[in-house]
């Protein structure tokens, strides 16, 4: 049995500092599985492993049944796995329009090539991740961080993902700004998206996901259902000893 991404064993260490110890998981086709733990946990880790960005010390990570692990980034993003960071990264001097087209271009270059660059799939884009045609044209500087936001996750939507991996969506967000993006992850969850959530805002993440995983220096400490992993004590010291 294979699963859309699986972890096996993975140890990361930076210098003396072991920022994932022994990390094996799994998730589930169509599963939305939400990550936790205090900052400095090693949840972006996770992350930027899976995606390629830094290597793992030992260890493997699989997709759909196929050992990553030594790929490069773009072709595990060929393989439809894709993030979101969690300090939005837009090219400044592009606007919102653009940042979208540069998602697009890897999967659609030779038809960029051929016919010239496709404005409807990134208007279409824009707006499904709810902004307004007036918005197009803006620059990142002119964006509130929900916009960042947003336009982090059209990116990535861009891509053509099966997998996205969302770090802390909703921080810096506004009330309203949060049910969007909520909404907008639970249509990609009925769409049969998989998804790993990364969320210090625990309200917001709960309703949107089937299982969590609790981590604390680089290991899990619990994992299931929200409410079991919430009621477990060493989840309830990590997150008092962690602040
Ligand atoms: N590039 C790096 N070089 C050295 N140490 C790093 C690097 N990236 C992360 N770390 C360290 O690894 C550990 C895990 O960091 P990570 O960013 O994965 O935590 P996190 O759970 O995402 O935290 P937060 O909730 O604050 O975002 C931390 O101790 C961090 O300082
Ligand atoms: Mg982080």
């Amino acid at each position: 049995m294979s699963y859309p991404l699986e972890l096996r064993d993975v140890v990361k260490r930076f210098g003396g500092l072991t920022a994932t110890d022994n990390m094996s998981f799994r998730v589930e086709d169509g599963e939305s599985l939400g990550l936790i733990g205090p900052n400095g946990a090693g949840k972006t880790t996770i992350f930027s492993l899976i995606m390629g960005e830094h290597r793992q010390t030992s260890g493997s990570i699989l997709c759909n049944g196929e050992d990553i692990s030594a790929l490069p980034t773009y072709a595990r993003i060929g393989r439809g796995v894709c993030r979101t960071y969690q300090v939005p990264r837009p090219f400044a001097d592009m606007d919102v329009m653009e940042n979208i087209r540069l998602g697009l271009m890897p999967n659609n270059l030779w038809q960029m090539l051929v016919r010239g660059p496709n404005h409807d799939r990134e208007i279409e884009l824009a707006l499904s991740v709810g902004f307004a045609e007036g918005d197009l044209k803006r620059h990142p500087a002119e964006l509130s961080m929900g916009d960042l936001r947003k336009l982090e996750l059209a990116r990535t939507l861009a891509t053509g993902p099966s997998i996205m991996l969302l770090d802390e969506v909703f921080a810096g967000l506004t009330a309203g700004e949060i049910s969007q993006i909520a909404e907008l992850i639970n249509q990609k969850r009925k769409e049969g998206m998989t998804l790993i959530i990364v969320s210090h805002d625990l309200k917001s993440l709960e309703p949107l996901i089937d299982r969590a995983i609790a981590m604390n220096y680089g290991a899990i400490v619990a994992e299931g259902d929200f409410a079991h992993v919430m009621a477990d004590p060493d989840v309830r010291a990590a997150y008092l000893g962690g602040e």
